[in-house]
């Protein structure tokens, strides 16, 4: 028997000011993205903005629906749009931001698990690793590597036995 860990070693941000020109920008490009969620279910309004790496930036907002698990995320939308609209050109980062009536989330949201696990696939496929950026108004978080999300990640190898 053996114990063993996985590490996560990650970057917090305490103010915007401290982080790159470039995770700026997409945070805000995250926070438009938000204003136009779908979201009159959970009154919870999540914005995605995915960077590829020719400078593109395509953004995504959560879409609810009444049957609830009909929604997708908008980490999940962003994705998709940059996969079926930019095919070729890897994504590099992604920010997500929140916001609830009373505003933009203080503590930043991680994703939820599909989405993880979609982010990661892409990385995989790509070999090229997706910074997220995990924004929240009292403090910010970086993750260089989206796998990191996940350990103990289902992948397409897994299929093969
Ligand atoms: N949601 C996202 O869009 N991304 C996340 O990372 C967490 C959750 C959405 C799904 C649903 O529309 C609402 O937030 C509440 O869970």
């Amino acid at each position: 028997m053996k114990e063993k860990e996985i590490k996560l070693v990650y970057t917090e941000y305490n103010d915007m000011a401290e982080m790159s020109d470039e995770d700026r920008m997409l945070v805000g490009k995250a926070i438009e993205a938000g204003r136009k969620a779908y979201a009159p279910y959970s009154r919870f309004q999540v914005g995605a903005a995915m960077l590829l790496e020719d400078g593109t930036v395509v953004s995504g907002a959560n879409v609810e629906n009444a049957a609830f698990p009909s929604g997708s995320c908008a980490e999940k939308t962003a994705l998709s749009y940059a996969v079926s609209n930019y095919p070729g050109i890897k994504p590099v980062a992604i920010a997500v931001v929140a916001r609830t009536e009373k505003g933009l989330t203080g503590e930043p949201v991680p994703p939820c698990g599909n989405c993880r696990q979609m982010l990661l696939e892409e990385e995989n496929r790509n070999n090229t690793p997706i910074r997220v950026i995990l924004y929240g108004a009292e403090r910010i978080v970086m993750v260089p590597n989206s796998e990191k999300l996940m350990p103990l990640q289902f992948t397409r190898d897994h299929l093969v036995g």
